[in-house]
């Protein structure tokens, strides 16, 4: 029930809080801003200089590792030099803490962007400016974030080059289920239990699961992949006890590199959707097109852009978001 079209919430900031009247101990305010809010001006897509083509994690070879390691270090080593710097890698997984956990208000309501119809426009549009920061922090103009094929029997496992420490530090995380690692086949309906199952079995549940699904996709499979990922709620994380973290918890879920793989599926998951004809038809709604987010892109700039870019309407001068200079490599 929030004013509608929602505004980009420019009313810096509140205090996060895990469930409504539980704080977390931890700020997810974006920097202070050098314009005034009302001032943020709109994006505009620029122009397509090269093709970003998302890999298939489990696909990509070493060059790929060695290149996405090195842009994470890079986004870790501005939050080093310059805390408010919104490019970090700290700042950019608030973003994601801002926007879900109670931190955004509009008016006096919470702007949440999940359980709702602005789930699949916020994270298209998150993954955008994300690629493209990573990408000019390696020179790379066509870098492109690679997705968590968990829809394919190949891309069932978490993929190897977030688990390797030794080899691709920036990449791991300790703070994730130790059980979920390895040869662990995923479990697309996972709360928080582990059914005893063979991998075979659970392969087919996933694709059976699949088949049916893209209607409801934010509640399963985007859920259960988050709660696979994170530590055991209840665990000892030392400092307290486990919420979740990161993965398993909105607060810190972009703490966690898996995250925007995880992510790049389900946007792929979305693209599919938009593409396939039929009867699917993308809303068309007013107040859902013309709702604005706020992001910063590569340039440490602030801007406001509406849901409408990330779908192609009919007559549109500018062309949706993802087709314009994004696709996805299917190879196995
Ligand atoms: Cu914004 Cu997968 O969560």
């Amino acid at each position: 029930n929030l004013t509608t079209p929602i505004p980009a919430p420019t009313n810096f900031c509140g205090t996060a809080e895990i469930k409504p009247g539980l704080n977390v101990p931890y700020s997810c305010c974006p920097p202070k801003l050098d314009i005034d809010p009302k001032d943020i001006p709109y994006y505009k897509l620029p122009p397509v200089s090269k093709l970003r083509v998302r890999p298939a994690a489990h696909a990509v070879d070493e060059e790929y590792m060695v290149k996405f390691n090195l842009a994470i270090k890079r986004m870790k080593e501005l939050d080093v030099k310059d805390p408010s710097d919104p490019r970090g890698f700290l700042q950019q997984a608030n973003i994601h803490c801002a926007y879900c956990n109670g931190a955004y208000k509009v008016g006096d309501k919470e702007l949440q962007v999940h359980y709702s119809w602005l789930f699949f426009p916020y994270h298209r549009w998150y993954l955008y400016f994300y690629e493209r920061i990573l990408g000019s922090l390696i020179n790379d103009t066509s870098f492109a974030l690679p997705y968590w094929n968990w829809d394919h029997p190949k891309g069932m496992r978490f993929p190897p080059m977030f688990d390797q420490p030794n080899v691709y530090p920036d990449l791991y995380n300790p703070r994730r289920n130790k059980d979920h690692r390895g040869q662990a086949i995923l479990d697309l309906v996972h709360f928080g239990d582990d059914v005893k199952a063979t991998d075979l079995q659970r392969m087919c549940n996933n694709m059976v699961l699949l088949y049916r699904q893209m209607g409801v996709v934010e509640n399963i499979p985007h859920t259960p992949v988050h709660i696979w990922v994170g530590t055991v709620v209840g665990s000892d994380l030392g400092n307290k006890k486990s919420d979740g973290e990161d993965m398993g918890n909105f607060y810190t879920s972009g703490l966690d590199p898996a995250f925007y793989c995880h992510h790049a599926n389900v946007d792929r998951m979305w693209t599919i959707w938009q593409t396939i004809g039929g009867k699917r038809k993308d809303i068309d709604d007013p107040d859902f097109l013309n709702a604005e987010l706020f992001f910063y892109d590569e340039n440490k700039k602030s801007y406001r852009v509406k849901v409408r870019r990330t779908q192609q309407e009919k007559d549109a001068k500018e062309e949706m978001l993802t087709f314009k200079n994004l696709r996805y490599d299917v190879r196995k």
